[in-house]
């Protein structure tokens, strides 16, 4: 019997004892196409021999040397690649572990910025329901994930809490998706004017919902209008990039394709890959230099900050993903990929929506097309369709409570930038069948 504490409880899960490229390979000798990178990690896919080769060498000159006595040649060159292919105005990078540690030290840095800059008064994060930026207490509670938050609600600092951009289900028929933007970003505005001007420090937002909503991108002008509200009243924008950013979408930052340039932005998942745990907050110049002529230092800092493997298995990710290309690559396959997508599922009866930008994909599932109507949760069609996708050797990221943390399914797709377009053809093939086989067994179940 296992002795470690398993995410669930219950059931066994198979065991990884190999990967190579977009497959990953059990001890039973099952094979499985990691068409979800785990949860949106394995950019590189598995085994990349210079990826490892890059670790080993570091491992060899030095694997560990603590931040408060020592930088790292690794993690200063790191700094420089993702401050140099950063959107304007951010300076800084601080390394963290991964998704969550990102986010907390955000959270952290925008409210230090404040005290230092003698703005203490400012105090409250707004964020968005449905929203995902980690489990650590911080990020949790700025998060909007109802599921995730309930039991732990009572150790949660309050936030102010505004709509995600959802035009599949939220765009009014009346509205231009501009008009829907606009209508969000006055929402935002009146929050942040009912919490008072003076007290809000940041807004924060993954630039496409990942996890908890299925690869929801902003309609058109969201972004720009949200930045435009934020500097009106001083307040900061922090993007959550954890998810979508580094090379996801199609471009480095999600953000670039919104055209505006966030304060601080969390990294990780595809910044190392899955090779070595590693995140990061890219921090504007301006939130750094206030701290330099204040109290000249972040307070904050964990053991592993920096780690220099962490940095190394990054440095070799974002220089092999440069080499090759793979930005371009995951813009076209991307196309590809949706479109083949399309051909395979647009006709099936619960399909209501498919979406996402370059290789972060969702497909919502609902029980009605024409009125949008979702499957009863108690049916747990998102685990079937997990089932039945594991059945078929194909990892997928399904999740239920797409709506509102209890409602709606979808499955996340998020495909290893180096898949070739016969693997993502039978990526398609595989969700396809996992899809009708996991929504034909509810009919069976009724
Ligand atoms: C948008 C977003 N933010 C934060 C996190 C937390 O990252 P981690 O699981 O590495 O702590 C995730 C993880 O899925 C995420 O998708």
């Amino acid at each position: 019997m296992t002795k470690i504490l398993h995410r669930s409880l219950r059931g066994r899960l198979p065991v990884a004892v190999s990967g190579k490229g977009v497959t990953l390979t059990d001890s039973e000798g099952k094979a499985y196409i990691d068409a979800s990178g785990g949860a949106a990690v394995s950019c590189l896919g598995h085994q990349h021999p210079e990826v490892l080769a890059a670790m080993h060498a570091q491992i060899d000159r030095i694997a560990y040397a603590h931040t408060g006595f020592f930088t790292t040649e690794v993690a200063e060159e790191l700094a420089e690649t993702l401050v140099a292919d950063a959107p304007a105005g951010i300076g800084h990078v601080y390394l963290v572990s991964g998704g969550s540690e990102a986010m907390e030290a955000s959270l952290k840095l925008a409210r230090q910025y404040f005290v230092e800059i003698g703005q203490p008064e400012r105090s409250v994060f707004i964020g968005r329901r449905q929203s995902y930026h980690g489990n650590t207490l911080g990020a949790l509670a700025v998060g909007g994930n109802e599921w995730r938050r309930k039991q732990f609600a009572p150790l949660l600092v309050d936030v102010g809490r505004v709509s995600p951009c959802y035009e599949y289900r939220d765009r009014a028929p009346s509205e231009t998706p501009e008009q829907y933007g606009e209508r969000l970003a006055k929402e935002l505005d009146a929050k942040i004017a009912e919490i008072g001007t003076g007290r809000v420090i940041a807004f924060v937002a993954e630039p496409i919902v990942g996890a908890t909503m299925g690869a929801v991108p902003a309609v058109p002008g969201y972004f720009k209008r949200i930045r435009e509200v934020c500097d009106r009243h001083g307040v900061l924008f922090i993007a959550d990039e954890v998810m979508c950013g580094m090379g996801r979408t199609g471009t480095l930052h999600a953000v670039e394709q919104e055209g505006v340039s966030p304060d601080l932005m969390a990294i990780a998942k595809g910044l190392g890959g899955g090779y070595q745990p590693v995140g990061a907050v890219l921090a504007s110049t301006r939130i750094v230099d206030a701290l330099k002529a204040g109290s000249g230092m972040f307070q904050h800092g964990h053991t592993y900050i920096g780690h220099a493997v962490g940095a190394a298995a990054a440095l070799a990710v974002q220089k092999i993903i440069k080499r090759d290309g793979l930005l371009d690559k995951v813009r076209a396959d991307g196309a590809y990929f949706a479109k083949a997508l399309r051909r395979a599922l647009d006709p099936h009866p619960h399909v209501g929506d498919i979406r996402g930008r370059g290789f972060l994909t969702g497909i919502e599932l609902v029980a009605d097309r024409a009125t949008k109507r979702t499957f009863d949760p108690a049916l747990k069609l998102h685990a079937r369709v997990k089932s039945e996708a594991m059945q078929r050797g194909l990892m997928c990221y399904p999740m239920g409570g797409t709506i509102d943390g209890v409602h709606g399914d979808h499955v996340l797709l998020a495909p290893p930038f180096i898949a070739t377009r016969s693997e993502l053809d039978e990526i398609v093939a595989r969700i396809a069948a996992a899809i009708h086989s996991g929504t034909a067994s509810l009919k069976r179940a009724a």
